[in-house]
């Protein structure tokens, strides 16, 4: 939500501004603006309601004056429609100041009536027009951005990040942030900052994260950093551990095509140095969790939005299983309202693509105020959530920029049986050889996903001929039910198709009445190998179905002929141990979802309404 790029240095400002804007275009927008000081020192202004073409075409037929130094924004609408006026950036201080905001400011009802008893008048109906005009009079009162913005972000009361400029102030932009991503990008006799690295990452690697309620101020010859008090920070400097080709579409159709693609390597990445001769190693955790710390543990809170929560559910069938500690999955954005009890034995573990979700951020500082230890499984370096943690365990999926999350899905799946394992063998709850048994199966795993992925132009056929369809259902048992519940999220998501995820065993108890003829059903048929599979179960599901008219689609083990008599079509995945099968058949869920918004010609990287990073509650 809300993408917000400044600039300050010795290029065109809008071009850089664009070209981040256009880099953070992924996180889900309704209108853009951009606002330059330009070199005769006035403050030029443009913003858009609809996509970044739509203000790209208004600059090209009349540019902005060049100047070196500005601010950038997509805007996903919260206070008031995605038009024109409510676009940002919005202006303060008769028109000299200009700032864009990312969050909510919650008390400005109240600041926006003191505003107007003085006589202040808006123009929009947002709350970050409330800003502009505070950080303005401020301005007017002190002649210093920086001090102006010090004086009015303690007032705010939310989430924001704010960046503004002044013409006054050529060559600074100053920034703030609380509960909202904002990143510095440090560059030689030029400075960026972004809501995330992609903003800016064509032009350097070299990163800082701004820390809960700091200010950075960003003049072309470096930083000053400090806290909402004035008292200096020392930041964190880092290496942005991709390139810009990572977060470019490299010659696929979609983002979203390149992301599935990526799986295999995604996988790789997360184990890579984490399981050495058969032992899992994860060092990164070892300082916020030693083993002492994590034999003690009495119970697991997994807590995570979306698809996050749903590889949180895969996370529990495996911990429980291997390591012997009760584990809970919760949605984030319900978890710190239900009053859940927490104490120093419970581990909280956050999953978050970005680590920047709000609902998600938001719980892990709740339970981190009542006490119990936080861990957070992210993909992104240095974000709010890794940082509020007491360690972290990053996937390495690299950028993931279509909304619907897939390859760092995968990750977060592999980043918790690499938890489960590591759990096991610090509490001894498997053997060392046991434990060596599943690494190599985690180890084959890219190279059968990638005979899967081979399976993607039949995958592309079966959604061609369901394009018309209005309703799709997903069952799964035991591992596949997660699987299911993501089938049939990738589907609403990105084809607008009514899907609903179940657990097969739950079909007779209500959701069996959805079936009549024709009715489309994908099935997660687990492996007939193992003597304690549920495979005869899931099959008898699938009779069950059949009998009322379903039409079967199974996505089943290779060699599996028990299905055969039983399904309308039959999607291969290799042979693989139970626990990791989910790895190899949500890829054909995700294909299937991901052809058939194309087959109906939707965007299937920026599904309609969908922000990747949302960082509202
Ligand atoms: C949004 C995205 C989903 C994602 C969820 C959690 O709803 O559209 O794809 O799963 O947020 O995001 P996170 O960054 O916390 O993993």
């Amino acid at each position: 939500m809300c993408g917000i790029v400044g600039y300050v240095g010795g290029r065109d400002a809008i071009e850089v501004l664009m070209g981040g804007l256009r880099r953070l275009e992924y996180r889900g927008y309704d209108s853009a603006g951009v606002a330059v000081i330009a070199d005769d020192g006035r403050l030029a202004t443009h913003k858009r309601a609809g996509k970044l073409g739509v203000l790209e075409a208004d600059l090209v037929a009349e540019p902005l004056p060049e100047g070196g130094t500005g601010i950038g924004h997509t805007r996903w609408a919260t206070h008031g429609g995605p038009t024109d006026v409510n676009a940002h950036p919005h202006l303060g201080d008769d028109g000299r100041l200009a700032l864009i905001h990312n969050g909510i400011i919650e008390n400005y009802a109240v600041l926006r009536d003191e505003l107007l008893a003085e006589g202040h008048t808006f123009a929009s109906e947002t709350d970050t027009e409330v800003a502009a005009k505070l950080v303005g009079r401020e301005y007017a009162a002190t002649g210093d951005l920086v001090s102006a913005f010090r004086a009015v972000v303690g007032r705010l009361h939310g989430a924001f990040t704010l960046l503004a400029v002044h013409a006054d102030e050529p060559g600074l932009v100053v920034g703030a942030r609380r509960n909202s991503p904002l990143v510095v990008g440090l560059g030689d006799g030029e400075q960026f900052l972004g809501s995330d690295v992609a903003a800016f990452v064509q032009y350097t690697r070299r990163a800082l994260a701004i820390g809960q309620d700091q200010i950075v101020a960003i003049r072309a010859g470096g930083i000053e950093l400090t806290d909402f008090a004035g008292r200096p920070v020392e930041g964190e400097p880092y290496e942005v551990a991709w390139d810009a080709s990572a977060a470019d579409k490299g010659g696929w159709s979609s983002f979203m095509a390149k992301e599935i693609s990526e799986e295999p390597e995604a996988i790789e990445q997360t184990l890579l140095e984490r399981v050495v001769d058969g032992v899992v190693v994860l060092d990164e955790i070892a300082e916020g969790f030693p083993a002492d710390v994590l034999s003690a543990v009495t119970r697991i809170v997994v807590l995570g939005a979306g698809t996050a929560a749903y590889s949180g559910l895969l996370g529990k069938y495996a911990i429980e299983k291997w390591a012997k500690v009760p584990v809970e999955v919760e949605l984030a954005h319900e978890f710190r309202y239900r009053d859940p009890v927490l104490d120093a034995s419970t581990l909280v573990v956050s999953i978050s693509q970005s680590g920047e979700t709000m609902d998600t951020l938001m719980a892990v500082k709740y339970a981190s105020e009542r006490g119990a230890r936080t861990l957070s499984i992210c993909n992104t370096q240095g974000a709010t959530i890794a940082r509020e943690s007491d360690a972290v365990l990053y996937t390495r999926a690299g950028p993931e920029v279509a909304v619907a999350s897939t390859k760092a899905f995968t990750a977060q799946v592999v980043a918790l049986y690499l938890l489960g394992l590591h759990l096991a063998r610090v509490r001894g709850a498997l053997t060392d050889d046991e434990i060596r048994g599943l690494t190599d199966e985690l180890r084959a795993l890219p190279a059968k996903l990638r005979t899967v992925l081979q399976t993607g132009p039949e995958i592309r056929e079966l959604a061609r001929s369901m394009s018309d369809t209005r309703s799709v259902l997903f069952l799964g048992r035991h591992v596949g039910y997660p699987v299911a519940l993501e089938g049939a999220l990738k589907l609403k998501e990105l084809a607008y198709i009514h899907a609903e995820g179940f657990a097969a065993g739950e079909l007779k108890h209500g959701p069996i009445a959805l079936i009549e003829p024709g009715q489309r059903v994908f099935v997660v048929v687990p492996s007939p190998r193992d003597s304690t599979s549920l495979h005869p179960k899931v099959v008898s599901n699938i009779q069950e179905i059949r009998a009322r008219g379903a039409h079967v689609l199974a996505i089943a083990e290779a060699g599996d002929v028990a299905v055969l008599p039983h399904a309308d079509e039959v999607l291969r995945i290799p042979l693989a141990a139970p626990m990791f099968e989910p790895l190899l058949a949500v890829a054909p869920l995700q294909i299937f979802a991901m052809e058939l918004a194309a087959a109906k010609g939707l965007d299937v990287d920026q599904p309609r309404n969908l922000a990747k990073s949302v960082t509202v509650e």
